[in-house]
């Protein structure tokens, strides 16, 4: 067969984001209002879209971290997940005609989010391409965009089988671009990439023990799909081991300390806000987050220098108490008025408040080993 002349007619078979692309937005005549304007949210809790200064992330130069580079590239030039991400007859129907309405608004909503944060990693990724002239960084970013695009069709086939789905066209022009400086870039995006593969895996392994609360077939995806995300992450962690100030000085161990704790308890607000989707898959959510985090944080020791301290009583206490300012936030929001006004001053002021408390638990420093390179263990 050949790939080059026979153009897919599948996400799962598109050997470039373009083409990831231009078949999704073939399907885009089915796309609902409502999901694309959940997607197109921009608040603290909702994946943004990125952009950055470009050419200075093209000037990076790769020759430090050569040889684990090259390994890397050859394995994503494989391609081993080509073709993977498409309904097979693993794949069960789903009745989301009669799924508990609030089960069904969760699930649709954790959908909805995972395909716009997986576009908006396409979105960067594929922008990067495009604008670089540095080959390493040029072939780096034309392969995770290849995937972002995979991923992001697979969830909007998904989405469509309910009768939504995103415009991710209508996205990449309407939606806001928040600017992070390139050293922001590596550590929000290696940690987004490395946590969606400890989420990605954990959930994964809790279903293959209790196959009975996969109550919707894409969870079987997740186990290759968690690798693509892994691997993402090790490009990022070599991309920050070309320099050490990046990760070592003084000033950016406090920026490493603050995307930390910003991701951290960010994922916590947002996973006990669908306390129905986790209760279908058997999940306890304060369980299945200190989970994750452990995993992310014992795979992050492979770049960071500090990690934070989840153990520390206060960290627990801290989310807690994020949880509950972003819910008197959303009740605020949803009374409108003075009253609703003065709420949102105060939820404000706590969640600032637990923030602070937790950016404050001192940290554990690591010694980063000599060799960056890992492979999914979990
Ligand atoms: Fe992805
Ligand atoms: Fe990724």
């Amino acid at each position: 067969m050949n790939v080059q002349t026979q153009p897919a007619s599948h996400t799962a078979d598109a050997t470039t984001v373009e083409e990831g692309l231009a078949i999704q937005q073939a399907q885009s005549k089915f796309d609902s209002k409502a999901a694309t304007d959940l997607a197109m949210q921009n608040t603290l809790l909702t994946p943004r879209f990125y952009t950055t200064d470009f050419d200075e992330l093209d000037a990076i130069d790769v020759s430090p971290v050569r040889a684990d580079w090259d390994k890397l590239m050859e394995q994503m030039r494989n391609d081993p997940n080509k073709g993977h991400f498409r309904k097979t007859e693993d794949w069960d129907a789903v009745d989301w005609e009669n799924m508990d309405p609030e089960l069904k608004a969760e699930a649709l909503d954790f959908l909805i989010s995972s395909c716009t944060a997986e576009f908006s990693g396409c979105v960067l990724y594929k922008e990067m391409k495009r604008r670089g002239t540095n080959e390493d960084i040029k072939e780096l970013f034309s392969y995770m965009s290849r995937d972002e695009a995979r991923h992001a069709g697979f969830i909007n086939d998904a989405l469509r089988e309910a009768g939504v789905a995103v415009n991710l066209g209508f996205l990449t022009r309407e939606k806001k671009y928040t600017y992070f400086r390139p050293k922001f870039i590596y550590y929000a995006t290696y940690l987004s990439e490395k946590i969606g593969y400890a989420r990605y895996i954990t959930i994964y392994r809790h279903l293959e023990a209790n196959p009975e609360h996969r109550f919707h077939p894409i969870f079987k995806w997740f186990r290759e799909w968690c690798n693509d995300e892994f691997s993402h992450g090790e490009a990022f962690a070599l991309l920050m081991r070309t320099d050490p100030k990046i990760t070592q000085s003084f000033a950016n161990r406090l920026w490493i300390r603050f995307f930390l704790t910003a991701v951290y308890s960010t994922m916590w607000v947002r996973d006990h806000a669908r306390p129905k989707f986790h209760e279908a898959l058997g999940v306890d959510i304060d369980w299945y987050d200190m989970e994750v985090f452990r995993k992310t944080s014992t795979i992050a020791r492979q770049v960071f220098p500090i990690e934070l301290d989840i153990d520390n009583p206060r960290f627990r206490s801290g989310c807690e108490r994020m949880n509950r300012a972003a819910i008197a936030m959303d009740a605020a929001k949803a009374r409108g008025g003075v009253g609703g006004l003065l709420g949102r001053i105060a939820a404000g002021a706590n969640a600032a408040f637990a923030f602070a408390n937790l950016y404050t638990i001192p940290v554990k420093k690591n010694e980063v080993p000599e060799n960056v390179r890992l492979e999914p263990a979990f």
